[in-house]
């Protein structure tokens, strides 16, 4: 039976950040409301002149070097992003072009905050039934594009990054399992209103933003993580227990700790990166799990879970053997 594997993980934050004492400059909010409402301290912005496909390629380059593949063992580019270079083509195109990679499948997934998760999902059937060997799946943001400066209850969440890794197919068990849901019903919550066939008036005078009724997509975001937490678990046979490591979504430390606490786990067994980043959308699942790799903190073998929740809304596990 071939498994697909993680080999390679690698992140990338752009150079300048903005604490929370400089949103105060900027909107009328506090340090201690962002902290105690969020967990975030500070978030990383893309500088003028860098795309996502900037931040995309140098983790992608890190990933590679971490799974001992130069880039022409790649067969496979998914790009995980709400913030693409171009209208098109795809930033996995010019991911792959970036990286020298020619003729395999590239493409970008749109699946907001549970977009990295997605493209995980989408590799591993590909390497499963035996049409990819070694995946590069990415997730990569300019979040800071469609934020509204001036609106606090969103500029303070969001920033800017990138997280990749090298998904190998394997004789030893990797991804055990992805679950993926959405419900398009819930739109209005959380969304920019503009796009290309509909505001696009909008979307030229740069108005598209970012809207969250955030109260709603809190309770939203706890109910359907510990659902699909549990719905893993039961699929593998695997206990609470079990679990080495929860890597969630870094969006609220609030949303973490109270899946957390549904899985009886201890924070010390959960990646939590937040505070450094914020919620880099896409990114942030790969960024986090980079971070624990090169920490030290997760180690080959233990059993990892991945979940995220996100606009559309869109959630989604995996878990996987590191
Ligand atoms: N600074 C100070 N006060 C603020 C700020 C701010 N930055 N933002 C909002 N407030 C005020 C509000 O105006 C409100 O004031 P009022 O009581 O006078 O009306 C008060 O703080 C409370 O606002 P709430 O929205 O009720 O605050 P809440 O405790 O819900 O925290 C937050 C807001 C942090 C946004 C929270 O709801 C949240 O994290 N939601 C989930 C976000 C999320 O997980 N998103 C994931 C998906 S993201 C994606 O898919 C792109």
């Amino acid at each position: 039976m071939t498994y697909s594997k993680i080999t390679g993980t690698g992140s990338y934050l752009p150079e300048k950040i903005l604490t929370n004492k400089d949103m105060e400059k900027l909107v009328d909010t506090t340090d201690e409301w962002i902290r105690e409402r969020t967990g975030i301290r500070q978030r990383h912005i893309a500088a003028e002149d860098e795309t996502t496909c900037d931040l995309a390629s140098h983790a992608a380059l890190r990933a590679i070097e971490m799974a001992g593949k130069s880039s022409s063992d790649i067969d496979l580019v998914i790009l995980a992003t709400t913030t693409a270079d171009k209208i098109f083509p795809g930033t996995a195109c010019l991911l792959q072009k970036r990286l020298g990679v020619h003729g395999c499948p590239a493409f970008d997934v749109q699946a907001v905050c549970t977009g990295f998760v997605y493209a995980l999902g989408i590799a591993d059937k590909f390497i499963r039934a035996g049409e990819a060997k070694c995946a590069l799946v990415v997730g990569s943001e300019t979040l800071s594009r469609i934020l509204d400066w001036n609106d606090r209850s969103t500029c303070v969440l969001f920033g800017d990054g990138a997280g990749a890794v090298v998904l190998e197919a394997s004789a030893e068990p990797g991804i055990l399992s992805t679950h993926l849901h959405a419900d398009g019903s819930y739109e209005h919550l959380l969304h920019v209103p503009h796009g290309i066939s509909s505001g696009y008036e909008q979307l030229k005078a740069g108005e598209a933003y970012v809207y969250m009724e955030g109260n709603a997509v809190f309770k939203m975001a706890v109910n359907k993580l510990g659902e699909i937490v549990d719905e893993a678990l039961e699929a593998n046979q695997v206990s609470k227990g079990d679990l080495d490591w929860l890597v969630p979504h870094q969006a609220n430390s609030r949303i973490i700790e109270a899946t957390a606490r549904k899985l009886k786990m201890s924070m010390e067994r959960v990646i939590l990166t937040v505070s450094e980043h914020g919620n880099t959308s896409a990114a942030s699942v790969p960024l986090a799990l980079d971070t624990a790799v090169r920490d030290g903190r997760i180690k080959k073998g233990e059993t990892l879970m991945l979940e995220a929740f996100g606009s559309g809304f869109t959630w989604g596990s995996a878990l996987l053997q590191f």
